[in-house]
């Protein structure tokens, strides 16, 4: 069991008797906060001060109050605002009444939710209004993470919150993973490992099977990479599933082989899963199997993408699909440009392989990158390969991914479906 992080000080509650200390804006940033980016790096306060990670500030400008919010002493991001109302405390209420008004919008924008689809992604930090507090639920385990000595401050609230409605959630079991580059533990914080029925179990008590529209899948809570899975692709997922009747498909950076799954139930001939985590490629297999599909019908590679792209050229193969949703190329604004690079090459490459008038499926992650410069790299590599190519689809991250108007941050997520001619 790990330990949650002290206690805040009580924050007092009374908004006409809360005091707190003010910090003053060096930059004209009010219109931005107010819009929904809620980051105030350390440069846009006038003399930031040296307050304790999690002590509740007001920031103000010339005109007065501009948001409340949580002061962390070692990030670049010295503040992180919660609320724009000067009458609300950021204290135990507040996360309650993030999360659950989270969960009520998952429940009008999710209607298979707790049925058909298990797993999802319960509050998705700043895009909540929650900053640095995500929460996702697989079946009866919530996994939380937290980003920063601030928003860690907060867990309590955020423990408090889930198991006062865990009966409502379904929940049974709440887990933080570790964050190593943070150096905080992780482990259970509440409840038992999960007690499931044999077919929902996996190979350890925190492997478990969830459903995504219908189709089951293996999570690894522990050790798989996120919180165990790539929840944002969900319906990228489904609409693979959707298309792929009599197709052969080629799905690199596969992790666990969630499109994988998909395009074989969707109806695929062969799928080729590659991915240079052996770990994630037995878990494809596994998927499969789980699945009821045929594993010897199909290819799991646990290698380097870009080299099973060049072999599978230079033996002439072609397929009908080609997936490629690479890690971030691009984790900082300084990569952009590899990144850009990268994205072309990998594209380029993938081209080679989709047979004429065949379809490429192409994401990015990164958050850095935006839709137009993701798409010029398609577009880019192309014209490299001599072919001509017709963009079908313009996709994102799902409903339990929201983002703020002026957080563009949050808008991560891209999705091209391209035919290629
Ligand atoms: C964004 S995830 C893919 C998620 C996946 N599409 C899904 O639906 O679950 C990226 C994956 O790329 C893998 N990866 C990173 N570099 C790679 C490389 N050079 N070759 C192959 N796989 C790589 C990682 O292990 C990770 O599983």
């Amino acid at each position: 069991m790990s330990s949650l992080p002290h206690p805040r000080p009580p924050v007092r509650t009374s908004p006409h008797h809360a005091v707190h200390p003010v910090l003053h804006l060096a930059r004209p940033l009010r219109e931005s906060i107010e819009r929904g980016h809620p980051w105030i790096y350390r440069q846009a306060l006038k003399a930031p001060p040296d307050l304790a990670s999690g002590t509740v500030v007001d920031v103000c400008d010339r005109d007065g109050f501009v948001a409340r919010g949580l002061y962390d002493r070692t990030s670049p991001l010295a503040v992180r605002a919660y609320t724009l109302d000067p009458s609300e405390p950021v204290d135990d209420r507040l996360v309650e009444r993030r999360i659950l008004a989270a969960l009520a919008v998952r429940r009008w924008t999710m209607p298979g939710l707790g049925r058909d689809t298990t797993g999802f992604r319960l509050c998705h930090g700043e895009g909540d209004r929650l900053p640095g507090i995500v929460i996702d639920v697989y079946g009866p385990v919530a996994v939380i993470v937290t980003d920063g000595e601030a928003a860690r401050s907060l867990l309590p609230s955020v423990v408090a919150t889930l198991t006062r409605h865990a009966s409502e959630l379904r929940i049974t079991t709440i887990y933080e993973r570790h964050q190593r580059r943070q150096g905080h533990g992780g482990g259970l914080l509440w409840g038992t490992t999960p007690k499931l029925p044999e077919e929902e179990r996996g190979q350890h008590p925190l492997e478990l099977v969830i459903r995504e529209h219908g189709m089951k899948l293996l999570v690894d809570i522990e050790n798989g990479q996120k919180t165990g899975m790539f929840l944002d692709q969900r319906e990228n997922r489904r609409l693979i599933r959707d298309i792929s009747a009599g197709l052969r498909v080629w799905n690199g950076f596969s992790y666990t082989g969630g499109f994988s799954v998909a395009a074989a139930l969707g109806g695929a001939t062969r799928v080729v899963s590659v991915d240079r985590a052996p770990a994630a490629i037995e878990t494809a297999r596994r998927n499969f199997q789980l699945a009821g599909l045929p594993v010897e019908a199909h290819a799991f590679l646990a290698e380097d993408a870009f080299q099973a792209l060049q072999r599978a050229k230079s033996q002439g193969e072609l397929f009908d699909l080609v997936i490629v949703d690479p890690p971030s190329f691009a984790p900082t604004q300084q990569a952009v440009v590899g990144a850009l690079a990268a994205y072309r090459r990998l594209h380029e490459m993938a081209i080679d392989l989709v047979a004429k008038g065949s379809l490429l499926a192409a994401a990015s992650c990164s958050s850095h990158i935006d839709e137009k410069a993701f798409l010029s790299t398609i577009s880019d590599a192309a014209v490299a390969k001599n072919r001509a190519i017709q963009i079908l689809e313009i996709r994102g991250q799902p409903a339990d991914h929201p983002t703020l108007p002026a957080f563009s941050e949050g808008r991560y997520l891209k999705f091209i479906l391209c035919a290629v001619h």
